[in-house]
């Protein structure tokens, strides 16, 4: 009998918390443009884009973070999605602007989509690197992260992280840390260049084209009329930072350093750090140190 009455008051407790939980995607985002191309389901869990030879669509977050661990499940478009290109950074706004993105880049049916990265800092970005995944990412959700603080930038894809931007201001290259930020995702068409440069067209007999995101999470500093939601004492690194903004001070472990360079000798296929003939003059300053 008690067990019993345990059981029900924890199905109760789960019933409870699943319900706090649920209209996630519809708590943190504004879905932004595409004329209802763009749609929150199941209660607000579930947000999808989509795309069609008019128009493609878009949300943003309600939020604006200064700093933080930002996770968002994705699906892709499945089957043919060469020429669509589905985006989800993080971007501040103005001439001088800071950026963190995740683009993935559509292909042919069972050729793989290419993860492109890119850190812009003061409205200079120029710093790709570019990946295969190890898993059909149109299959099933997998987790991209993006964890921002202000000794580096990782981003990582189901807890494996894949690149690495650590802050060179030391020798003079602008570190994002002064401009809050807001997520942003959309889904468009770019075959003008995304799949092989451009030589594959999107095939809109296929359209629309949908992607899929749910289980934001952000473990972050909110930005709000010039103030930062997280306390000031967690901006010195060595204060004692309670388990929830252990992701401040975060760095890469051995064992995380390990599974970065696995990525990167078997994933990666284009590192702007790597491309001397891009840049004649000298890499960047920041390729030297990492
Ligand atoms: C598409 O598949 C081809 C052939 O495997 C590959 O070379 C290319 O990198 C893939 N991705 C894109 C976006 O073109």
């Amino acid at each position: 009998m008690a067990s019993s009455t345990i059981v029900s008051v924890m199905l109760l407790v789960s019933t409870l918390l699943a319900v706090a939980l649920a209209g996630n995607m519809d708590q943190g985002f504004d879905i932004t443009w595409g004329d209802g191309r763009g749609k929150m389901l199941n209660n607000g869990d579930l947000l999808t884009l989509s795309l069609d030879k008019a128009s493609g669509s878009g949300f943003q977050s309600k939020n604006e973070y200064l700093f933080g661990k930002i996770d968002m499940q994705l699906k892709l478009v499945p089957g043919n999605s060469a020429g669509t290109v589905t985006a989800y950074y993080l971007s501040s706004k103005g001439s001088n602007w800071d950026e963190i993105d995740f683009e993935f880049l559509g292909n042919l049916s069972g050729d793989p989509y290419i993860l492109h990265t890119n850190v812009f800092s003061q409205g200079k970005g120029n710093r790709e690197q570019q990946f295969y995944l190890w898993f059909d990412p149109t299959a099933d959700f997998h987790t991209y992260s993006i964890l921002w603080n202000p000794q580096r930038i990782i981003f990582s894809v189901d807890g494996t992280p894949i690149r690495e931007f650590k802050n060179s201001e030391s020798i003079g290259v602008p570190f994002p840390k002064n401009q809050a930020m807001r997520m942003y995702s959309s889904l468009w068409n770019a075959d003008d260049w995304a799949t092989r440069g451009g030589l594959v067209k999107t095939d809109w007999s296929k359209a629309p084209f949908t992607a899929s995101y749910r289980n934001f999470k952000a473990d972050a500093c909110v930005w709000s009329s010039g103030k930062s939601s997280c306390p000031s004492s967690s901006t010195s690194s060595t204060s004692s930072s309670t388990s929830s903004s252990s992701w401040f001070s975060q760095q890469l472990d051995n064992t995380a350093q390990e599974r970065l360079r696995w990525v990167q000798r078997n994933y990666m296929i284009y590192n702007y750090c790597a491309d001397l003939k891009r840049f004649p003059q000298g890499l960047p300053p920041e390729c030297r140190t990492s």
